[in-house]
C-alpha cells in the first residue's frame, strides 16, 4: 500500500544554556547539557512522500553540501529504523538558512518527525529526538516545545522542563546580515575544543549554569535567568574567539546590540540578549516590556529584521491525503 505524504512544521530553538561541544562526532554526542526555548515563528515546513524513481530527493534551496549532508542523513535514518523506498523531501524555511537562526535544528527535527509519521513508525518521542540529534545536535530539542533540556551520555535525548503553567515571553529575533555563515556550528566546535585553552574551562562549569538555570526558571526569576543566559553565551563565544585560528561570528551590530540591551537594562525593562553560532542576536522580553523595548531600537538602521515571537514552537504533524 502506497504511504500518504506527510506535512511536518518543525520550529527552531535558541539555546539559554548552549551546547558547545561533541565527545564522539559519528554518534554526534554533546560535551555537555543544553536547556532551550522553542522560538513560535521561525519555522521549517517539510513535506515528505514517494519518490517517483525510487531514489530519495530533496526539493528546496541548498547549497551542493547541505543537500548532500540532507540525503546522506536521510539514508542513514531509513537504515537505522529498518525501513525502505525513496523518499522526496520538499523543504522550506520561513528564515533566512544558514545563518545562525537554527535551521539546522528545525530541519532536521522536522525529517526526524517525518520519516516517523511517513513509514508510521509511532516511535517514542524521546527516540525520535535522538534520530534528529543525529542529524544535528540542537534538533534533537526542536522536537518539542516551550523550554526544552538536553542531557550528555551515551545515546542522549531531549525532553521538556515540566512547569506548572507555562511561563509566557517574547522572543525578538534581531537578524543583522542575511549572509550564509562562514564557518559551521560542527567545524567550530572541533576547532574550539582542539584549541582554545578556555575549552576545559566551559567544560568544566556548564552544569553549574545549567542547574542554576533550571532553578530560574522553575523559580520563574527573570534576572536571575537572564544573568546566567548571557554568561553562558559569552562564555561560549569566549572559546569560539580564543580557538587558532579564532573566529569572531559577530559583526558591528551585534556589538552596537549589546551596549543597548545594557542600557535598557539599566532602565528596569526585562530584557536579556543570547546569540547562537552567526551575527543574529536574540532578546528575552518579558511581554509585558517588549513593545518599549523595541521601540529602544527604532534607530538602529543597520538591523536588517526584527521579528517579534514568543516561546512556543510545537511541531505540527499532518498527514495529506
Ligand atoms: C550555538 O546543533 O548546529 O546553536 O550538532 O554539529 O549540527 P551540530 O551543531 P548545532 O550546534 C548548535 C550550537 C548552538 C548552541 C545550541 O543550540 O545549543
Amino acid at each position: 500500500m502506497k504511504n500518504a505524504p506527510v506535512k511536518i512544521s518543525a520550529a527552531a530553538n535558541v539555546a539559554l544554556i548552549k551546547y558547545w561541544g561533541k565527545t564522539d562526532l559519528e554518534k554526534n554526542i554533546p560535551a555537555v547539557a543544553s536547556l532551550s526555548i522553542g522560538i513560535e515563528d521561525l519555522r521549517t515546513e517539510t513535506i515528505i512522500s514517494e519518490s517517483k524513481d525510487k531514489t530519495d530527493t530533496l526539493v528546496g534551496r541548498f547549497k551542493k553540501y547541505e543537500k548532500k549532508r540532507i540525503l546522506n542523513y536521510v539514508s542513514m535514518a531509513k537504515k537505522l529504523l529498518g525501513v525502505s523506498g525513496g523518499l522526496k523531501i520538499e523543504t522550506a524555511n520561513n528564515f533566512p538558512s544558514s545563518s545562525g537562526l537554527a535551521s539546522s535544528a528545525s530541519g532536521f527535527a522536522a525529517i526526524a518527525l517525518g520519516i516517523d509519521e511517513f513509514f508510521a513508525l509511532d516511535l517514542p518521542r524521546k527516540d525520535i529526538s535522538r534520530l534528529a540529534r543525529l542529524g544535528s545536535g540542537s534538533a534533537a530539542r526542536s522536537i518539542y516545545g516551550g523550554f526544552v533540556q538536553m542531557d550528555t551520555g551515551t545515546d542522549p535525548f531531549a525532553a521538556p522542563l515540566k512547569l506548572e503553567d507555562p511561563w509566557l515571553l517574547d522572543i525578538l529575533v534581531l537578524v543583522t546580515e542575511e549572509q550564509p555563515k562562514k564557518l559551521s556550528s560542527t567545524d567550530s566546535m572541533n576547532l574550539t575544543k582542539g584549541t582554545s585553552p578556555f575549552y576545559s574551562a566551559w567544560l568544566d562549569t556548564q552544569e553549574n549554569d545549567f542547574l542554576r538555570a533550571k532553578d530560574a526558571i522553575i523559580e520563574r526569576d527573570f534576572w536571575k535567568l537572564a544573568r546566567i543566559s548571557e554568561h553562558n553565551c559569552l562564555k561560549m563565544h569566549s572559546t569560539i574567539m580564543t580557538a587558532n585560528p579564532p573566529h569572531i561570528y559577530w559583526n558591528p551590530t551585534t556589538v552596537k546590540i549589546l551596549h543597548q540591551v545594557q542600557k535598557i537594562q539599566e532602565k528596569g525593562l526585562q530584557v536579556f540578549f543570547t546569540i547562537d553560532a552567526g551575527p543574529q542576536v536574540k532578546l528575552i522580553c518579558d511581554p509585558s516590556d517588549t513593545q518599549l523595548i523595541l521601540e529602544q531600537f527604532e534607530s538602529m538602521h543597520d538591523i536588517s529584521k526584527k521579528i517579534v515571537t514568543k516561546v512556543g514552537g510545537e511541531p505540527r504533524i499532518e498527514r495529506l491525503t
